[in-house]
């Protein structure tokens, strides 16, 4: 049985319980974090904890704890249920005030903190990244400050389903004519050993596993470009991934039908991977 944490307890998942009335469950009035864990440590906290502090400010939220509280609950949670690879999600919302209303609570209106862990045994070592995933394009029809982690998934839950009602992977997301992230992942395509991705903005999240990736390229003497790019220029591209914190590097194969290259994963996007889970085992904590 899973060990969760809400509010200041560690209790059994049956005993955890938060209010009808949260303005997570009313209003999605909450942002979330994602932390990979691999041999029992945690992946670039540091950098989560950074983006949580962002999204609570750009909401005028108020964070329930301190960066080394946050820490100590990610460590007891991962010891607690033994997680050797896996994920530990965490929820922040506006709290639960004592109506519905749409205006938000009073500033004393303790926010609500929910931490559980997801046991993946072998995380590093899926066999997706060995072949590779296929996408879809759809419309970008998500709200438009995609920069701040809100747990309002509904768009990105409907793109998954678009996905599989296609018979691949995932979906990539078009928005005037280029494409802006994957459902749940930075997008990238690779031409003539250039790695592209879409530069930062609010159109999209600020990956974490994105920025260390692209220090971890360039540290590599590989080429880097921050723009956006069209499905046409992707389908034309050598090679493409995705970055994520639960997939790492993820090579991408197929885009819309076409194979990309010969439909294997590249060079690029291989190497990138083992660079990466390389230099962040090194460093976890
Ligand atoms: N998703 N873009 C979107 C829309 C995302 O939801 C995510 C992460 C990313 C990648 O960010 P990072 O590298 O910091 O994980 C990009 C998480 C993993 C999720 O929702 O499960």
């Amino acid at each position: 049985m899973r060990t969760v944490y809400v509010n200041g307890q560690y209790l059994p998942e049956q005993e955890a319980s938060v209010s009808v009335f949260d303005r997570g469950f009313l209003f999605a009035d909450g942002v979330y974090e994602v932390t990979s864990v691999l041999g029992g440590k945690l992946i670039d906290f540091a950098g989560h904890a950074r983006r949580l502090q962002r999204s609570l400010g750009e909401l005028e939220m108020r964070s329930p704890v301190e960066e080394d509280e946050l820490l100590e609950i990610h460590r007891e949670l991962v010891r607690l249920n033994e997680i050797e690879d896996g994920l530990v999600y965490l929820q922040v919302t506006r709290g639960a005030p004592a109506d519905r209303d749409f205006a938000y609570p009073p500033e004393d209106t303790e926010p609500t903190i929910v931490l559980f862990t997801q046991s993946k045994p072998g995380l590093a070592e899926s066999p997706a990244a060995k072949t590779g995933i296929k996408v879809v394009t759809i419309p970008d029809a998500r709200w438009a400050r995609r920069d701040i982690k809100t747990v309002q998934l509904l768009y990105a839950s409907m793109g998954k389903m678009m996905a599989k009602k296609a018979g691949v992977d995932d979906a990539w997301m078009v928005e005037e004519g280029q494409i802006t992230e994957g459902t749940s992942n930075n997008a990238y395509i690779v031409k003539d050993g250039k790695i592209i991705t879409r530069e930062l903005s609010t159109d999209i999240l600020h990956g974490i596993t994105r920025a260390a990736v692209l220090r971890m390229a360039q540290e590599a003497q590989m080429q880097v470009e921050e723009r956006g790019f069209t499905p046409e220029e992707a389908k034309e591209a050598d090679e493409a991934f995705v970055t994520s914190a639960s997939t790492f590097v993820m090579p991408v194969v197929e885009i819309d039908g076409t194979p990309l290259g010969d439909g294997t994963p590249g060079p690029i996007a291989k190497r990138l991977r083992e660079i990466y889970l390389e230099e962040s085992r090194k460093v976890a904590i």
